[in-house]
C-alpha cells in the first residue's frame, strides 16, 4: 500500500519563548525538523508534505536543505492540527493510500514503529501511536475500551479521572487519506483551546462504527518538544544514545559523557576519541583512526591511520587520507591530505591539497581569502614547508619542494626547488652591545636631572 506522509511544524512553539520557529531550533546538530523528514524518509513515501506557518520562510529552506523532495502546504493561521491536515488537500491532490501524520517537534520517533502502525491498518480504519506516560503531564490522554480506541481527549478538556490515564497520545496517526480528509471536515472547534483537534478524529471515526486501534511505544520514542527545557533534555537523551551506540560498534571513547555526537556521526571499530570532542554534522571516521581530546569537527572524513588533535579544528569538506596528522591549534577547511601528510602545529590550511607525505611546518598559513574570492593553493608530494611560511593562493609549491622559514611565497615553486620569500639576513657585529650601553646611560642621565 502506497503511503504520504505529512508532517505538521507551523506552530510558533510559543513556550519555547523565542523569535526562532520551534522546528528550527538545533537538535544532534540539525533542526528539530530534520529528524522528522528523515524518519519519513525512511518510509520512500509517494509524497512527503511539510505543513508550515510561523516562520515560513526559513522553515522551507530548512525542508528544502534537509528533503529536497518535500512539498510545503501553508498554513496562514494556526487553528488546530486538524486544520492543518486539511491544508495538505491541494499537495496530496492524485494521490491514494494511506496518510501517516508526523509532528515537527517529535524527533526520536523509530521507522520500525511506524512500520507497525501500517501493519496495524489492516485492522483499524484509524491507527494512533500511544505510549505510557511515567508523568504523562499535558499529553493528549487515550480513551481506550479493551483494545480499542474510543476517543482522545485532549490535557485542557479532560476531567480528573480523564488526566489520571497514563496512555497517552504521541500525536502520529495513519489513516486512508480519503477518510481522514473526511473526518478532519467534520471536526468542530468547540474545546478549551478554541482549536480543531486532529485527535477528535478518533471520536468522530468511532461514531460511524469506524475502529481504531493504539499502537504503542516507549516512551523515549514520543518525546515531544515544547519548552527549552524539553529540547535539552531531548539532546541529553539523544546524546546517550549516541554513545552507548559509539560504545556498542567497538569505538573506545575514555570519556563517553564529554564526547557530542550530530544526527549522522560515523565512526569506526577501534577508532579512539578522547575527552571533550564535539562531532558536527556530515563527519565520517574510519577504524583505527584517533582523535585527541577537545577537537572539534564537521563536514569532514577521516582515513585510517589518522590523528587528529589533541585541539584541531576540521572544518566541512577536510578529507584526511590514511595516517595523515593533524596536531594541535590546527584548522583544516576544504582541503585534501593525501597520505602521511602532516601538519602538526598552528597552522590554517583552507582551499588546499597536500600531497602524499607532504610536511607543513608550524605557524604555516594559506591566504586563501582575498576579501571577495577564495583561492586554491596546491603543494607537491613530499614537498616541506618552513615555519611560518605565508602561501599566498592562488599558488603551487611543486613536489620535493621546501620553501625557507618565515617565506611570504606568491609565485609558484617549481618541483624540487628551495623559494625563499624574505629579507635577508643582517648581522652588526658589537651593535647590540653598544645600543645597550647608550641606553643604559641615557637613563642614568635622566635620573640625575
Ligand atoms: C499534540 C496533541 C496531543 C499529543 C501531543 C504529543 C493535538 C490536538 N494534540 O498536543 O494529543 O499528546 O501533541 O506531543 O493534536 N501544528 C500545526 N498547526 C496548528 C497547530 C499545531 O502545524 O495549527 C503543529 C505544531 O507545529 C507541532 C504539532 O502540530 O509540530 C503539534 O502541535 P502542538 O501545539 O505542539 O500540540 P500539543 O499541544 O503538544
Ligand atoms: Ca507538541
Amino acid at each position: 500500500m502506497s503511503i504520504a506522509v505529512v508532517i505538521l511544524a507551523a506552530g510558533q512553539g510559543s513556550r519555547m519563548n523565542s523569535d526562532l520557529p520551534k522546528v528550527l531550533h538545533p537538535l544532534a546538530g540539525v533542526p528539530l525538523i530534520a529528524h522528522a523528514l528523515r524518519t519519513a524518509q525512511a518510509l520512500e513515501p509517494a509524497r512527503l508534505v511539510v505543513v508550515t506557518g510561523h516562520g515560513l520562510e526559513a522553515v522551507t529552506r530548512a525542508v528544502q536543505e534537509h528533503a529536497p523532495e518535500a512539498l510545503i502546504a501553508h498554513q496562514d493561521q494556526q487553528l488546530g492540527t486538524a486544520h492543518a491536515v486539511a491544508q495538505t488537500r491541494a499537495a496530496l491532490e492524485g494521490f491514494s493510500g494511506d496518510l501517516l501524520v508526523l509532528y515537527g517537534d517529535t524527533p526520536f520517533v523509530r521507522e520500525e514503529t511506524l512500520q507497525a502502525m501500517r501493519a496495524a491498518r489492516g485492522e483499524h480504519a484509524l491507527v494512533v501511536l500511544g505510549f505510557d506516560a511515567a508523568d504523562p503531564g499535558r499529553y493528549g490522554r487515550l480513551v481506550t475500551q479493551g483494545e480499542r480506541l474510543e476517543r482522545i481527549v485532549e490535557y485542557k478538556d479532560a476531567s480528573a479521572a480523564e488526566r489520571a490515564l497514563t496512555l497517552c497520545n504521541s500525536g502520529v496517526l495513519c489513516a486512508d487519506k480519503e477518510r481522514l480528509f473526511s473526518l478532519v471536515d467534520a471536526v468542530g472547534n468547540d474545546n478549551a483551546s478554541g482549536e480543531y483537534y486532529l485527535t477528535d478524529t478518533v471520536a468522530l471515526a468511532r461514531a460511524q462504527g469506524l475502529s481504531a486501534g493504539v499502537v504503542r511505544c516507549d516512551e523515549a520514542e514520543t518525546l515531544g518538544i515544547n519548552t527549552r527545557a524539553e529540547l535539552a533534555a531531548a539532546e541529553a537523551r539523544f546524546q546517550a544514545g549516541a554513545r552507548a551506540a559509539a560504545l556498542e560498534d567497538g569505538v573506545t571513547l575514555t570519556a563517553p559523557e564529554t564526547v557530542y555526537f550530530a544526527f549522522d556521526t560515523v565512526i569506526g571499530r577501534d577508532a579512539v576519541v578522547g575527552p571533550h570532542v564535539v562531532f558536527g554534522p556530515g563527519v565520517s571516521v574510519e577504524s583505527g583512526a584517533e582523535i585527541r581530546a577537545f577537537c572539534h569537527l564537521e563536514g569532514c572524513h577521516v582515513s585510517r591511520g589518522a590523528q587528529v588533535g589533541p585541539f584541531a579544528r576540521l572544518r566541512p569538506g577536510a578529507e584526511l587520507a590514511e595516517d595523515v596528522r593533524v596536531g594541535n591549534f590546527v584548522e583544516i577547511k576544504n582541503a585534501i591530505l593525501d597520505e602521511g601528510a602532516k601538519v602538526n602545529h598552528l597552522s590554517y590550511i583552507g582551499d588546499a591539497h597536500l600531497g602524499e607525505g607532504a610536511n607543513i611546518g608550524a605557524g604555516t598559513v594559506t591566504c586563501n581569502y582575498d576579501g571577495v574570492f577564495k583561492h586554491h593553493t596546491e603543494i607537491g608530494a613530499r614537498a616541506f614547508i618552513g615555519s611560518d611560511t605565508m602561501l599566498v593562493a592562488p599558488v603551487r609549491v611543486g613536489a620535493d619542494a621546501m620553501t625557507g622559514s618565515g617565506s611570504v611565497i606568491t609565485e609558484d615553486v617549481p618541483d624540487g626547488a628551495l623559494a625563499l620569500g624574505r629579507a635577508r639576513q643582517v648581522v652588526k657585529p658589537g651593535l647590540a652591545q653598544r645600543l645597550m650601553a647608550r641606553l643604559r646611560a641615557q637613563k642614568a642621565d635622566k635620573g640625575k636631572g
